[in-house]
């Protein structure tokens, strides 16, 4: 089954395997890819993926999350990401590539003023996030969708918005950070509209067969936050509207300072990345809930956290939980992976143990794995 290709709206992926995005810090100062940018999605597309998702390009420059990130705020970042985009094709033996944009919202140490639907404190910072204008709000779904537009001209096969930890579309949706009276806020329905009028002025502009992915929150682990029920809601209305596929993670930033769920969760550093899999903490940690949700979409689900081992990706597609695996930190660790495992070499498990090494150093180093370099 893992082998089996599977289509994204009319995008034919040609296995189950994705890697879900991942910040490299691999950018320059100004947004801009680098070469050795390009040779990282070299290794990572001759790995045997079927659909490759970037790491997050920030849409407008208030909306920058880390330093060295990929930008795609103007035109003139086409070029670069068109190398990108063309070095995945030129290696991946049909792999796809899906760029992923973001807007941080109350979530970034780098920008000075914080912009959010509600001013929330944002509580793994201690900044106070300014509500967004409505102006603002209209502005920055032209600058998704815009971003979108580039990504299409840079020759991405698709694009995913990042809905998911917290970032300026989390926020939206969750009714912890959106305390908004106007037609932004409020119920479900008014909560997607953001994301919603994002889709739409997107399609205008990408036409119908450019798919267009959104990765969310199952679960905020904050009280007043998403739950299972509020997560079922929003994929369902999500699925309706037109997206072509679903991910979904969990966990905003300030999620790190609240007790463990009743479903394992355990804080870390970066809570959506969970540390220790397979031995304190449950594989594939978004299971329960791909289970509850899928039975209320038609598109495809898209499961990430926390899979670790052959065994389980065929179990979840066998029973039908979830139609694509993604892998973050494995990947990392083994670019080489689906290869691996579609060819039956080696371990069934993956080498990665999930230390978060990895997120520790990135700022510093970019992303690697430290531990693979000591074995
Ligand atoms: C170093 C690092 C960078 C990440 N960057 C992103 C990102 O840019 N966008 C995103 O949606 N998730 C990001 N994530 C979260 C992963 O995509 C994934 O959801 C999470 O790590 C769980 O999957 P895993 O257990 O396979 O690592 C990042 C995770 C790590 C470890």
């Amino acid at each position: 089954m893992f082998a089996k290709p599977k289509k994204i709206g009319k995008l034919e992926i040609k296995n189950r395997f994705v890697r879900s995005a991942t910040y490299e810090g691999l950018a320059t100062e100004d947004g801009e890819v680098t070469d050795k940018l390009v040779d990282f999605y070299k290794t990572l597309s001759k790995g045997g993926c079927g659909l490759i998702i970037t790491s997050y390009a920030f849409i407008q420059q208030n909306g920058r999350a880390g330093d060295k990130q990929i930008a795609i705020y103007k035109d003139d970042f086409i070029p670069g990401l068109q190398r990108l985009a063309n070095i995945v094709h030129e290696n991946g033996e049909g792999c796809k590539v899906a760029l992923q944009l973001v807007h941080s919202g109350r979530q970034s140490f780098i920008v000075k003023e914080n912009i959010a639907p509600s001013a929330v404190m944002e509580k793994f910072s201690n900044k106070m996030p300014r509500e967004m204008s409505v102006s603002e709000i209209e502005e920055t779904i032209e600058n998704f969708a815009q971003g979108l537009r580039r990504a299409k001209e840079a020759g991405f096969d698709g694009a995913q918005l990042h809905g998911a930890h917290g970032y300026l579309i989390s926020e939206f949706l969750s009714p912890y950070t959106n305390k908004r009276i106007d037609q932004y806020g409020g119920n479900t329905e008014n909560r997607i509209r953001f994301v919603e009028q994002i889709y739409k002025r997107s399609r205008e502009l990408v036409g119908n067969d450019f798919p267009i992915l959104i990765k969310m929150n199952c679960d905020d682990f904050l009280e007043g936050g998403i739950d299972l029920e509020e997560s079922k809601k929003i994929t369902n209305l999500l699925s309706n509207i037109g997206f072509d596929a679903i991910e979904i993670s969990s966990c905003m930033w300030e999620s790190v300072k609240r007790k463990k769920s009743e479903i394992g969760w355990k804080p870390t550093f970066i809570p959506e990345s969970r540390m220790s899999i397979g031995t304190t903490n449950e594989p594939a940690y978004h299971l329960p809930y791909a289970k509850e949700i899928k039975k209320g979409i038609d598109i495809p689900l898209i499961l990430v956290g926390g899979i670790n081992s052959i065994d389980l990706v065929k179990e979840i597609l066998n029973k039908g939980y979830a139609d694509f695996i993604s892998f973050s930190r494995p990947l990392i660790r083994e670019p080489n992976l689906p290869n691996r495992w579609v060819k039956g070499i080696g371990s069934s498990t993956v080498e990665c143990e999930y230390c978060n090494n990895c997120l520790m150093t990135l700022a510093k180093e970019g992303l690697h794995c430290s531990k693979k370099e000591k074995s």
